[in-house]
């Protein structure tokens, strides 16, 4: 059976460590040609791109701090010199600069929408420039490019002690909403994943010790923290034909964490 991404040429944002490092396992074995992108790790970025070389895949790292136009401009010129095209962006790349917010400097505002949001917005330009150029290849897939968006529980969800971050994803839910509407006439379809709880150094604090492990279940209605690899599954599908009627959604991924578990127990 045709593998679900094969000869797809696949950038990931922040692919060195979490869930970018988990979708890019995940492409890679469904036969995308995958673009590692990283902004501070080599070295992580190389044992990534190692794993998947050793299990057979097609890998590069690309540094990027996506928050910077011409970092972004630059990647793009580095994976069309390399492989020509581009034809999935999964906009991953995302941190946490946590605070009080009336103690929230200036500086932790500005980095997280600076990454979380300014980020997918110019990795998604660029991508979607290259949609438009080159067109739908129907070999490859029915669309002329993909875009999922990743998001989190919190684009709904608001989160005390973390404006910035909630309002970045907030941003990226209707940045998503806008270029999925502006460009489905085009054939390029543009979604976003949700993610809750899922164990990657984002939220290491979370669920590194059995008791905050514990408090963390009080918000998964199904009671296991999610892997990397719940996501993975999730990308995959939202990138392939196997989705192709699907635009603008958010697929929440999340344990049943937006079921307002605070009512299990008849509230
Ligand atoms: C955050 C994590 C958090 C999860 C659920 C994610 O978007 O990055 O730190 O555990 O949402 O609250």
């Amino acid at each position: 059976m045709k593998r679900k991404l094969e000869g797809q040429v696949a950038l990931i944002t922040g692919a060195s460590s979490g869930i970018g490092a988990g979708v890019a396992k995940a492409f890679a074995l469904e036969g995308a040609s995958v673009v590692i992108n990283y902004s501070s790790s080599p070295d992580k970025a190389d044992k990534i791109l190692k794993e998947i070389q050793s299990a057979g895949g097609t890998a590069i790292t690309v540094k990027a701090d996506v928050s910077s136009e011409q970092e972004v401009v630059d990647m793009y010129k580095e994976i069309f010199r390399l492989w020509g095209t581009v034809d999935i962006l999964v906009n991953n790349a995302g941190l946490q600069k946590d605070a009080k917010f009336h103690e929230m400097s200036l500086d932790e505002w500005n980095r997280v929408i600076g990454i979380n949001l300014t980020g997918q917005f110019l990795c998604a330009r660029e991508a979607i420039k290259e949609f438009l150029r080159r067109g739908v290849v129907p070999e490859k897939s029915k669309a002329a490019g993909k875009i999922i968006c990743m998001s989190s529980v919190h684009e709904v969800i608001p989160w005390a002690g973390h404006a910035n971050y909630a309002s970045s994803k907030g941003g990226v839910m209707m940045l998503m909403k806008s270029i999925a509407q502006e460009y489905a006439p085009m054939k390029i379809r543009v979604n976003s994943i949700g993610p809750g709880a899922i164990r990657t150094p984002i939220n290491h604090a979370a669920w590194q010790t059995p008791e905050s492990y514990q408090q963390l279940l009080k918000l998964i209605p199904q009671k296991r923290i999610g892997e990397a690899d719940d996501i993975g599954g999730a990308a995959v599908w939202l990138a392939s034909d196997d989705s192709d009627y699907v635009n603008g959604i958010t697929l929440f991924v999340d344990g049943g964490m937006l079921l307002y578990p605070g009512f299990e127990d008849n509230g």
